[in-house]
């Protein structure tokens, strides 16, 4: 009997502080049009001295847990797409495992950058298959402000710190679930998009560096692909699409996106506008914020998708 897995609850936090453009604007040599016009990018989330990838994750993975009806003695399975972990070692994700006080199962971290969540749903969703583990929670949680060099205008408007969750469950006989997931890489896309350093280069992490130009067109292109071809395996047209979830790295590339689909902007979740690129936690922020407002429904066909250094992007179809 084939087994779905199927999403059963979703979740967000975002830390407290909030950080404009002007604000940025008062010591960096840019300006709130300059960011909106390039990113569509208002404002950005920052977490509080002392509060890690661990914290937020917790947050998010409570708020889907409750809104699942599950408790964390319910859940076999954490992944967690991040990149930036608490420690270089262990796997952040463990340290969620015992924040949550669930002492079974499996727990590991998944870094494809901001394809993150993508890579960590697919990864969860064939586990489930396999009857590896029975439910899930899958998160994407970062906090960026601390790989960020707040002096490099080129990037440190870009990101913001949050995190998503959702918690899947293996189900039999039922039209619901992630239909499928398509998930490339390719490494010459490495130095494009990377930080200036690393536990075995510089032993440190480093600050994120990128060829925005670069990134930007392959993302567009690499995007337009994915989109295209998770379509046509699952034998699916663009009209049949409800919603589109995407990773929140560039107002204009979500538009070229969702132009390639034909899909009209009120079907697309936009969140950029006031939480920046997030990483791995876009997508699921998104999604939890167009379930709670009532947008997506039980039912929905949402297309994820996201492009990250690496380069390694993907997309994931799913019957809510
Ligand atoms: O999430 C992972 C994937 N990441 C992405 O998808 C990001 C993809 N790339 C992008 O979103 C865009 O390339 C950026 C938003 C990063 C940059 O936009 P752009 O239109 O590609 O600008 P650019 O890098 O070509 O820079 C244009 C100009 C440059 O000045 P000159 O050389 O033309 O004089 C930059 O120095 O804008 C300058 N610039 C800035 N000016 C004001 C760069 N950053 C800023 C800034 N404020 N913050």
């Amino acid at each position: 009997m084939t087994l779905r897995s199927v999403i059963l609850g979703t979740g967000s936090y975002l830390p407290k502080k909030k950080v404009t453009n002007d604000e940025l604007s008062q010591y960096l040599d840019t300006s709130h049009e300059w960011i909106v016009e390039r990113t569509g990018i208002c404002a950005r989330h920052i977490a509080a001295e002392g509060e890690y990838t661990s914290d937020l994750a917790v947050k998010a993975a409570q708020q889907a847990l409750e809104a699942a009806h599950l408790t964390p003695q319910d859940i076999d399975l954490i992944i967690l797409g991040t990149c930036t972990p608490d420690h270089t070692l262990p796997a952040t994700a463990t340290r969620v495992q015992a924040k949550l006080g669930m002492t079974k199962g499996i727990a590991f971290d998944q870094a494809a950058v901001c394809s993150g969540f993508i890579f960590a749903l697919a990864t969860a969703d064939a586990y489930l298959k396999q009857g590896m583990a029975k439910t899930a929670l899958v998160i994407g949680a970062e906090t960026m402000s601390r790989v960020i060099d707040w002096n490099d205008r080129s990037t440190a408007v870009l990101f913001g710190d949050g995190a998503g969750a959702v918690v899947l469950q293996a189900q039999k006989e039922t039209d619901r679930g992630i239909l499928g997931s398509l998930l490339r890489t390719n490494g010459a896309g490495y130095d494009s998009l990377c930080t200036t350093g690393g536990p075995s280069t510089t032993q440190t992490s480093g600050f994120v560096k990128m060829s925005g130009r670069d990134v930007f067109k392959n993302a567009v292109q690499s995007l337009g692909e994915a989109v295209e071809e998770i379509l046509k395996i699952h034998d699916l047209s663009q009209d049949e699409l409800d919603w589109l979830v995407p990773h929140q790295a560039n107002k204009r590339i979500i538009d070229a996106t969702a132009k390639k689909l034909g899909l009209p902007d009120e079907k697309v979740i936009h969140t950029g506008a006031e939480q920046a690129n997030t990483s791995a936690a876009s997508i699921p922020l998104a999604l939890d914020k167009a379930v709670r407002d009532g947008r997506i429904k039980k039912g929905d066909l949402v297309l994820c998708e996201a492009f990250a250094g690496g380069y390694a992007w993907g997309s994931t179809l799913i019957r809510m």
